[in-house]
């Protein structure tokens, strides 16, 4: 222990940041041993750089300068045949074990303001199920009709890892095999206050939060994801994030056209609903494919439209991916630049005092996925209808809320009902959920069961 306080307390000094150590004294001798190896782990070089970096300006993103359209592929306007063409080649890879799913779950979730991971969070909808089970119910239905099981890797932070894999746990990962299951955390980094302290949450902790979804390449790494990916053969990494309720996991359709395209890596996207929504679409940037945020795109492009009245920059990302393993593979560790977010940190101030500012008082230093795009020769923009495919749950209320996802998926179960040939009055005042171990997406409905069932249900059902 003498030894450790010796080695942080040099450290400290090196950096500048003694008041660390300011309660030590106060604290047991556990909480000394924590606080110590906290600091031993953290990173002081990366995170005084990056403070450096945010002081001298070199955070600020260079507005893009040569900008192109990117030109999605419209999966609507597929034919019948070619549609099927594709679903066979994805349908074909899984079978063969070539596809993995990656889910990003180590966010903090700070909008919807739930205590718990995200994934953990339940829908207000007839069966109600949690974020996580939803996927982990596509993912089984997918595994049984391919006819092998989807390897599903799950990124979590240090912070919700041990609350998600007891989530996990208790409800016997939802029958999923847990021998195809793989947990990893990704790193965490401090916080820092506006003259690059690092903040304690509390007189024995430093507080830290988790390196952006972007640290999931790394982490993959890392952990040894990608050695087992390798281990069992997969090529392609199905990348996605957790508060999507529509999300089409491992989609066989977008895994078979990207195999099929001889891309490295797609996207899906959705049209915009408007210019000016406030989505990050895809563009070229000197040449090489690029998200543009909405707050960069110059107004003449926002606005500009081609000869049949579409909008030129029209394709808005949902944060779904499809990457090469081999891709990932070379990149993994090559680093991406960090993002900086002002936010309102709750800390112990220099007086012991818990602090909950009103005003952003911190800095956090995030990466994001999108920033591997710049390692990419070439990406498909893979256009799908998004009341069909983006559900997300982002804020408590209002817009993107829990309210909008369950009215977004009540939505589709019900288009698909009725597209089966369920009577409109079976349905009329009643919540229908279609469980995903019934129906991927829409598929294979039996109308007449369903009418036997709807005739005597109540107000909500699950099918
Ligand atoms: P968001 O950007 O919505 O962030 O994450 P968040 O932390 O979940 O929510 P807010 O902004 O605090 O409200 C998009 C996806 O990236 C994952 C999230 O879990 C989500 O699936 N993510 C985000 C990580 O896995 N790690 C991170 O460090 C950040």
């Amino acid at each position: 222990m003498h030894s450790m306080l010796a080695n942080a307390r040099s450290i400290l000094d090196k950096y500048g940041q003694q008041h660390l150590l300011k309660f030590y004294e106060e604290l047991d001798g556990r909480q000394q041993e924590a606080l110590l190896s906290q600091i031993l782990e953290t990173d002081f070089e990366l995170i005084t750089r990056l403070y450096n970096g945010l002081a001298a300006g070199s955070h600020d993103r260079k507005l893009p300068s040569d900008l192109k359209p990117l030109k999605s592929f419209d999966w609507s306007g597929c034919s019948e045949e070619e549609k099927k063409r594709h679903f066979d080649t994805g349908m074909k890879a899984i079978k063969d074990g070539r596809v993995a799913a990656v889910l990003v779950a180590g966010g903090q979730g700070t909008r919807l303001g739930y205590d718990g991971p995200k994934g953990t969070f339940k829908l207000d909808i007839p069966s109600g199920k949690s974020l996580f089970q939803i996927q982990c119910e596509r993912l089984a239905k997918l595994s049984r009709d391919a006819g092998s099981v989807i390897p599903w890797y799950i990124m979590t932070s240090q912070e919700n890892n041990r609350d998600t894999v007891e989530f996990f746990e208790a409800n016997n990962f939802f029958g999923y095999p847990r021998e195809d299951m793989f947990f990893f955390i990704q790193d965490s980094l401090p916080v820092v206050d506006e003259q690059g302290k690092i903040l304690l949450s509390d007189k024995g902790r430093i507080s830290s939060g988790p390196n952006g979804n972007g640290g999931c390449f790394a982490a993959l790494e890392k952990s040894g994801a990608l050695r087992d990916m390798e281990r069992r053969g997969v090529e392609w990494i199905f990348l996605y994030g957790v508060d999507n309720a529509l999300i089409r996991v491992a989609d066989p359709a977008f895994v078979g056209f990207t195999i099929n395209s001889k891309m490295p890596a797609s996207s899906k996207v959705v049209k915009k609903a408007r210019p000016e929504e406030k989505v990050a679409v895809f563009c070229y940037c000197d040449g090489k494919p690029y998200l543009i945020e909405y707050s960069e795109l110059p107004e003449e492009l926002m606005y500009k439209r081609d000869e049949k009245g579409d909008l030129v920059f029209a394709d808005g990302s949902i944060a779904i991916h499809l990457f090469r393993r081999d891709f990932i593979e070379k990149y993994a560790l090559s680093g991406l630049p960090y993002h900086i977010a002002h936010k309102k940190i709750p800390h112990v101030d220099s007086c012991g005092n818990h602090v909950k500012p009103e005003k952003p008082n911190a800095y956090k230093f995030e990466m994001f996925m999108f920033d591997i795009f710049a390692y990419l020769p070439d990406l498909v923009a893979f256009r799908v209808a998004r009341e069909e495919e983006f559900a997300p749950v982002k804020n408590a209320e209002g817009e993107d809320s829990p309210a909008t996802a369950k009215a977004l998926l009540l939505g589709l179960h019900k288009k698909w009902l009725l597209e089966a040939g369920v009577p409109e009055k079976l349905l009329e005042g009643r919540e229908v959920e279609i469980s995903p171990l019934t129906s991927y997406a829409g598929e294979g409905l039996d109308v007449g069961e369903i009418i036997k069932k709807l005739e005597t249900a109540g107000k909500r059902v699950v099918l």
